[in-house]
């Protein structure tokens, strides 16, 4: 008998005729005629075990076959290829070893559940296979974008989630309660700290929590969300953008290659991330103006897009695309306003089509020290918050860009979920902390 084995190996056809032992969670069971079928999930997949009354003892079978949902067990049998079986392999058990007997009464059942319960229960409801789908695959996603970017020379580093000064406005800001000082917030983005260890290290990425005291329930907005983030000196806002391209796609074909069967399951075509090809179209903020008047959407050139705004510009496309040249009144401080343009910005946002919307926000950085400052005033910011990041002009500046990426966006859309909580184990929104 070899020792416990993944069910994932087994049903890659690893340990045919084979004596294994397996433990895991009793996900579903039935029985008739003399035979119970388990059907047992590990979190590497689910295989069918089939006890046969006559090679247990009696007790092990009537154990077996009143055993609650969501017990925990190590059975041991021998490994045969079943057709009939979901995914083609069955443990015919001859073999019973540990049981965590599970209370009869787990709240999950078959029927239909209210959101509020399923969320109030996550807890437990994170066990659900389509869940289970997304977080591997949201797991590969990080990896995908990991490997793009050590093939292509960033490295990777952090930034602090307790920070002093805002960094995407004041309104979505949290506060927290540290020590006896003020005005500490949790972090929105790593960007002002980027900007400082683009000095130490060069080209840089960093994925980590992001946090928005975002006070609207959107399907894609949350509280905190996973953000990966580049930023890179000597960089202009087009070769910021090319990076974007170069990423977004190399995640879709890494998805659609190496986990085809599990995108599908959740209801995206792996074709349609293999289109996600590069370089994804451009168009000025101006001519979105344009497109959404033409179309009778409620747009003025000086607004901010919303989501009335951003879905139905997304209909022009099939591609992600970029929107440039924002206004410079409804950037942040540090966008670099356009030589040629001064009212606008040298900034991106990169939309997702089918209706999903904004996924990725950045552009190149104001580099020199007086335009600088007097962004910071414009903007009726205090310079002395800004003091730190101010002095990066003033020793070694360099024109250099960068930007930030939902992860959850990004998935959202490539798995064409309703929403994007599905994509987070515990998500978080203005009313839900628990559990
Ligand atoms: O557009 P944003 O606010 O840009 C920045 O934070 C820049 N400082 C990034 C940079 O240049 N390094 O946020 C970047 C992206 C958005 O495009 C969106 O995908 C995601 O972060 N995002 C959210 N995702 C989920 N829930 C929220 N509340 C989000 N807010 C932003
Ligand atoms: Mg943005």
């Amino acid at each position: 008998m070899t020792g416990f084995v993944d069910i994932t190996k087994i049903l890659g056809g690893k340990h045919d005729e084979e004596q294994v032992m397996i433990r895991g969670w009793l996900y579903n069971s039935r029985s008739s005629g003399g035979l119970v079928f388990l059907h047992i999930r590990d979190g590497t997949g689910v295989l069918q075990c089939t006890v046969n009354k006559k090679n247990v003892d009696e007790a092990t079978f009537n154990n077996l076959e009143r055993l609650t949902m969501e017990s925990t067990l190590e059975v041991g049998g021998k490994v045969r290829v079943d057709q009939r079986a979901p995914g083609g392999y069955e443990l015919s058990v001859n073999n019973l070893g540990t049981v965590y007997e599970a209370q009869p009464d787990f709240p999950i059942t078959k029927k239909e559940h209210g959101l509020e319960f399923l969320l109030d229960n996550r807890h437990l409801q994170v066990r659900d296979p389509r869940l289970q789908t997304i977080f591997k695959i949201k797991g590969e996603f990080l990896k995908a974008a990991r490997e793009w970017f050590w093939e292509n020379g960033y490295t990777e580093t952090q930034s602090p989630s307790f920070t002093s000064a805002a960094c995407e406005g004041g309104s979505t800001l949290f506060e927290v309660k540290y020590f006896d000082k003020k005005n500490v917030y949790l972090s929105q983005s790593w960007q002002l700290y980027a900007e400082a260890m683009i000095s130490s290290l060069g080209k840089i990425f960093t994925i980590a929590p992001s946090f928005r005291a975002e006070p609207s329930r959107t399907r894609r907005h949350v509280t905190e969300f996973w953000h990966m983030e580049v930023e890179e000196p000597w960089t202009t806002h087009d070769g910021i953008m090319k990076v974007g391209d170069a990423l977004v796609s190399h995640i879709a074909r890494d998805l659609a290659e190496k986990m085809p069967k599990e995108v599908q399951a959740i209801g995206r075509d792996p074709k349609d991330l293999l289109k996600i090809e590069a370089p994804f179209p451009r168009i000025k903020y101006d001519e979105a103006v344009e497109i959404l008047q033409k179309d009778g959407v409620e747009m003025l050139w000086g607004d901010d897009f919303g989501w009335q705004q951003e879905a139905p510009l997304t209909k022009h496309f099939d591609l992600p695309f970029w929107v440039t040249g924002f206004p410079t009144g409804i950037k942040p401080f540090y966008h670099l306003p356009d030589p040629a343009r001064p009212d606008t910005t040298m900034s991106g946002d990169l939309l997702a089509p089918e209706g999903y919307g904004e996924i990725i926000g950045g552009g190149q950085r104001v580099h020199d020290y007086s335009q600088l400052l007097q962004r910071v005033l414009d903007d009726n910011l205090n310079p002395e918050d800004y003091k730190w990041y101010m002095e990066l002009r003033k020793w070694g500046t360099v024109p250099h860009s960068g930007f930030g990426l939902g992860v959850e966006r990004v998935l959202t859309w490539m798995l064409k979920l309703e929403h994007i909580r599905d994509t987070i184990p515990f998500p978080r929104d203005m009313r839900r902390v628990y559990p």
